[in-house]
């Protein structure tokens, strides 16, 4: 199985200016930290608020330079410090917990999944067109979407169309944080089960944040547990949810509602897996 995702060492500090008389702050967020991912597969991060999830995210992205640390996507290096290249760029994509917020509202679908064939492509305007009529498809949309704009669809529908987008040039990783947090626990279970079929097809690999137990453990090839910046757990899913070595992933997993138990097996037994 070939490596995807190689982070080695990852660093990321803020400085935070300070007042007149306070001297300027510096936050570790992310505290040196190292893993993989293989082709195909799904990596789940988790952790509390404020653990560093969306700091890493933002590295594995190429949004933010890591202070420290390396990053090799296929077997490339990806130095942001020395520039993204639009190869470099079509490597990763994110889908971002908010599908409000992460779409233009004056944009309509058909622009928002052609864009990005248009700048870094050579493709002509009818084969972009075709090109993402065909996506639309492959998220559960349909070709009648695509001359209407963000505010016409519904949050679940809206987070079809971010996934769709980030899958327009392909790209070897797509990092989703907390892609179905903002959603409808029924709509969550949809938007998951896209994925998995989307994984399937396409041998798509993911790093996937969330701070639901039960959505990891659906999703989760591997599981890797942040606290404090710092890597406390990471492991196979069964080996993480079998036997958490750590303090605060056996807090965490002990704290996690029946509820939420009930609602994984519904969503294993929909896609015909066997329960865990
Ligand atoms: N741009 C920034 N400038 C300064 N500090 C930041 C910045 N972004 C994040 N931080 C700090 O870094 C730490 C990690 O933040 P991060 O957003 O990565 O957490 P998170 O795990 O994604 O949390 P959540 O679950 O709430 O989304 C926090 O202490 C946060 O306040
Ligand atoms: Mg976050």
């Amino acid at each position: 199985m070939s490596t995807v995702l190689e982070a080695r060492g990852l660093k990321r500090d803020y400085h935070i200016a300070g007042g007149l008389f306070s001297p300027t702050k510096t936050v570790h967020a992310v505290k040196g930290v190292s893993f993989s991912v293989d082709r195909g597969q799904t990596l789940a991060i988790v952790g509390e608020s404020g653990c560093g999830k969306s700091t890493l995210a933002r590295m594995l992205t190429l949004i933010d330079a890591p202070t420290a640390g390396s990053l090799h996507i296929d077997g490339q290096p990806m130095d942001v410090a020395k520039g993204v290249t639009s190869d470099m760029r079509r490597k990763v994509q994110i889908v971002f917990q908010n599908p409000y917020g992460s779409l233009n509202p004056r944009q309509k679908v058909g622009d928002v999944l052609t864009e990005p064939l248009l700048l870094n492509t050579d493709l002509s305007a009818s084969q972009r067109r075709e090109k993402a009529m065909a996506m639309l498809v492959k998220v559960g949309l349909g070709p009648e979407h695509f001359n209407r704009y963000p505010h016409m669809f519904s949050g679940g529908q809206r987070q079809r169309i971010a996934i769709a987008r980030a899958l327009m040039l392909n790209p070897s990783l797509l990092v989703l944080d907390e892609p179905v947090s903002a959603l409808d626990l029924s709509v969550q279970a949809q938007i998951l089960n896209l994925l998995a079929d989307l994984q399937d097809e396409l041998g798509l690999t993911y790093v996937f944040i969330s701070h639901d137990l039960s959505v990891v453990r659906y999703i989760a090839d591997k599981v890797m547990v942040m606290y404090y910046g710092e890597v406390v757990e990471y492991g196979t899913r069964d080996e993480v949810f079998a036997a958490p070595s750590h303090d605060y992933t056996k807090k965490l997993f002990a704290s996690t509602p029946r509820a939420d138990i009930e609602s994984i097996r519904a969503r294993m037994a929909a896609r015909g897996a066997p329960a865990a």
